[in-house]
């Protein structure tokens, strides 16, 4: 049975979530599901925004035939050839012969790559800023390569100011009936989740970003459809804003974040202390993570929020220990800059973890590592708490600048 959203009286969402997918990209875990949002505009022509994963295939064609209400389906706009989103098109292809596919020449490439479709007759290559008229509606297509894939496109509907945003704009997370960010508590309900959103798939590409959003900002947008996540038709400079903090590695809180790594309680003991230290100091809502615990898209996400950030960690095989190195190669993967630091070491004999996270913090734009950098000697003593105090103090120091 069918089950669809209208975003306008012409414009239905006819996408679907998924909550039974573990991992998103096998990688990141879903707990609240996600959804794949695909968009269908009704005018003298019929067009489709992208199609749906391969997991909700079923949902998604009910959900076209019934909006098409017996008419053909005339275009399939691709703005992202991910198969998240690019599933179907074979499908599609199939059910409607007279469908023809609107891309750009990468698109093409990639479905070629991707598929062995006969596109012959099929296609429509579009270039930026070229247009597709559908009647009443009029499709602009904007280029945004690496946002994150290099064939990205956004399509701007004229007449109803509507935004079809590819995957930015974007979050995990299933949709509970309510389409729309003015049906949700977005602060509560899907902030966290849109943020590790962007950051982890997204995050390496703020300059891309920052471009596009210079690009969209000619527009007069009212709303914007993503690919994933709830459709934004009111506040929408509450998200622009949140992309911008990001996209520009700017943090959002000025806080302290504290990352930990412990083996028998020990590190763990003196990141305790360090953050009792720093909340008499009167800093609030500290946040600390065990890295061998939360998932490393979790720890990246809240790297993104928090201006201080912590790494405290034991030395292992000579090294860093291994979840925070991960976490550590995650943060330079995805180009993070612009943060403040504090390093704790422990090390029964030799310790290096700290100089080494020195090294890969420093090969990052924009960190400030603070001093001093604590040593603990398998467990914290009393004559190691002098230490540790001058790290609060620094750290409660840049935190009133
Ligand atoms: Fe939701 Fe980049 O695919």
């Amino acid at each position: 049975m069918y089950c669809t959203r209208n975003v306008s009286d012409s414009v239905v969402w006819v996408g679907a979530s998924d909550r039974r997918l573990a991992l998103f990209e096998n990688l990141f875990p879903i707990s609240r599901g996600v959804a794949y949002n695909s968009y269908l505009i009704l005018d003298e022509k019929t067009v489709l925004m992208d199609t749906v994963d391969s997991s909700v295939t079923r949902q998604f064609l009910e959900n076209i035939y019934h909006t098409l209400n017996g008419r053909k389906l005339d275009y399939l706009v691709v703005n992202h050839m991910e198969p998240d989103h690019c599933a179907n098109i074979e499908e599609l292809m199939i059910r409607f012969p007279g469908l023809k596919i609107v891309g750009n020449a990468k698109t093409f490439s990639f479905i070629n790559q991707f598929y062995d479709m006969d596109l012959e007759g099929r296609t429509v290559t579009v270039k930026e800023g070229d247009t597709l008229s559908l009647g009443a509606h009029t499709l602009h297509f904007f280029f945004a390569p690496m946002v994150h894939w290099p064939e990205v496109m956004v399509t701007y509907e004229e007449s109803e100011q509507i935004l079809f945003s590819a995957d930015a704009f974007g979050s995990f997370g299933a949709l509970n009936g309510n389409l729309f960010n003015d049906e949700v508590n977005f602060d509560r309900d899907w902030l966290s989740d849109a943020r590790r959103y962007y950051c982890n798939i997204v995050g390496k590409y703020g300059p891309q970003v920052q471009a596009a959003l210079k690009k969209l900002s000619a527009l007069t947008i009212r709303t914007i459809c993503p690919l994933h996540g709830p459709v934004w038709r009111s506040e929408l400079n509450y998200l622009l804003d949140k992309y911008n903090l990001w996209s520009t590695y700017t943090p959002e809180d000025k806080g302290v974040v504290i990352f930990y790594a412990s083996m028998y309680g020990d590190t763990e003991n003196a990141a305790n202390i360090l953050a009792a230290g720093l909340a008499e100091g009167g800093v609030k809502e500290i946040a600390m993570y065990d890295v061998s615990s939360t998932h490393v898209s979790v720890l990246i996400a809240e790297a993104f929020r928090c201006s201080h950030l912590v790494f405290a960690a034991p030395t292992y095989n000579n090294g860093i220990y291994p979840a925070m190195l991960n976490f550590l190669h995650d943060m330079a993967a995805l180009n993070m800059q612009n943060r403040t630091v504090g390093l704790l070491e422990n090390g029964t004999w030799g310790p290096v973890c700290a100089k080494q996270m020195r090294q890969l913090l420093e090969g990052m734009k924009g960190m400030e590592i603070l001093e001093p950098v604590v040593t603990v000697k398998s467990a914290l003593k009393e004559n190691g708490m002098e230490q540790l105090d001058a790290l609060k103090d620094s750290l409660l120091a840049s935190l009133s600048k």
